[in-house]
């Protein structure tokens, strides 16, 4: 049996018929930038992601470095986030001009550990970025408490957790702002490129707002200098469709978590995502510790399983932030997981013989470790 890592073929051919007459409305009106779709995209995320504002932006990456040049990051100033994520989180960091300060995760969860964050905090720390990984939060109660005592800003990267609940509340409305990315794959992909900013304060969205657009509020007239960051037309009309769709599709991977907790939690070397206290994940990706991972995924493939990795290599190793001079050992936990987690195949159409045919196979394949 294949079982793909992800599948993106088959809901799109099930979305043609909700998306091309949309498309065929824009193509027919020419109105790429800007326009209804837009602002209609914007209105609906606010309400799903329940913060006052959302401004659509040209991706993740974006989404992050506008929020980081809208809280005015200078020259010097430190952001404390974890080694454990995509580069993108870094990139806008220094980008905006600021210096990323890594922490390590939590064992268990493998999100940011909140016990650490004190010891990493300098008088020119300016903010945390929790990066709710893997469709989970983080534990934001002490991360927010730590942060206000401290008098920093708290922005949570949502990039890979849409719709995912921390005690009620949704990914992305705990912090001052947060980033969310339409890359192809996330829970909430575009046909493209897309991401958003999300937050509850109108000055803050006014001023992404005009980043993403050339520092212009009003054509022509320019404030400061900005960014050719904007959500194009074709992007937000796919994503009102697939926005409906999500809830749903969140269901559907939690069904296929719960079947690989069930069929892999007695079996032996396989250690299994721990759920945070109060946490509800959307599962954007099922990730397992295993020894011998680079093995075991090769013997995986070659039984038709797909696997990715996420992330082999923590940030403070990559030859990218060799300036900062992290030596290797300093997150023991990262560079841990790093070795040794290994993501299954994890999307809405899963079905349960797939499920079932990958852990069969997992199994087998540790058994030999
Ligand atoms: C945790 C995280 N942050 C940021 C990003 C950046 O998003 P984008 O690819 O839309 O720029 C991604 C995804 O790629 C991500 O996984």
């Amino acid at each position: 049996m294949d079982v793909p890592f992800l599948d993106l073929k088959t809901p799109h051919r099930a979305l043609e018929s909700e998306i091309l007459p949309l498309w065929q409305d824009i193509l027919r009106n020419a109105g790429f930038i800007g326009g209804p779709y837009v602002t209609g995209l914007e209105e609906d995320l606010a309400k799903a992601f329940t913060v006052d504002h959302a401004v659509a932006v040209n991706s993740g990456t974006d989404a992050l470095r506008f929020i980081f040049m809208a809280l005015g990051l200078r020259p010097g100033d430190e952001v404390i986030t974890v080694p454990n994520t995509f580069i993108a989180t870094t990139e806008a960091i220094t980008q905006a001009g600021g210096k990323p300060v890594f922490v390590d995760i939590d064992p268990k969860t493998y999100t940011l550990d909140p016990g650490k964050i004190e010891a990493a905090i300098t008088a020119k720390t300016r903010g945390v970025v929790p990066v709710h990984l893997y469709g989970q939060t983080a534990d934001m109660d002490p991360i927010l408490a730590i942060a206000q005592q401290k008098g920093l800003w708290v922005v949570e990267d949502a990039a890979q957790s849409q719709l995912a609940e921390y005690k009620g509340k949704k990914a992305g409305s705990m912090g001052v702002m947060a980033a969310t990315s339409f890359y192809p794959g996330k829970n909430l992909g575009a046909c493209g490129e897309a991401g958003a900013v999300l937050t509850q304060d109108p000055k803050l969205a006014a001023l992404v707002r005009k980043i993403r657009d050339h520092g212009q509020a009003q054509k022509y007239y320019h404030d400061l200098e900005g960014y050719n960051g904007r959500c194009d037309a074709l992007q937000a009309a796919a994503l009102r469709v697939k926005l409906r769709h999500l809830p749903e599709w969140n269901e559907a991977r939690r069904a296929a978590a719960g079947r690989y907790m069930d069929l892999l939690k007695n079996v032996e070397g396989v250690t299994l995502p721990g759920i945070g206290e109060g946490c509800l994940p959307v599962w954007h990706l099922f990730v397992v510790l295993v020894e011998e991972r680079d093995r075991i995924a090769a013997e995986l493939k070659e039984k038709g399983v797909s696997t990715g990795l996420h992330y082999p290599i923590p940030l403070h190793l990559q030859k990218a932030y060799q300036y900062l001079n992290v030596p290797e050992g300093r997150f023991p936990v990262t560079e841990y997981c790093a070795q040794r987690l290994l993501s299954l195949p994890m999307f809405p159409e899963l079905t349960e013989a797939q499920t079932a045919y990958v852990c069969e196979q997992l199994a087998a394949a540790v058994k030999k470790s």
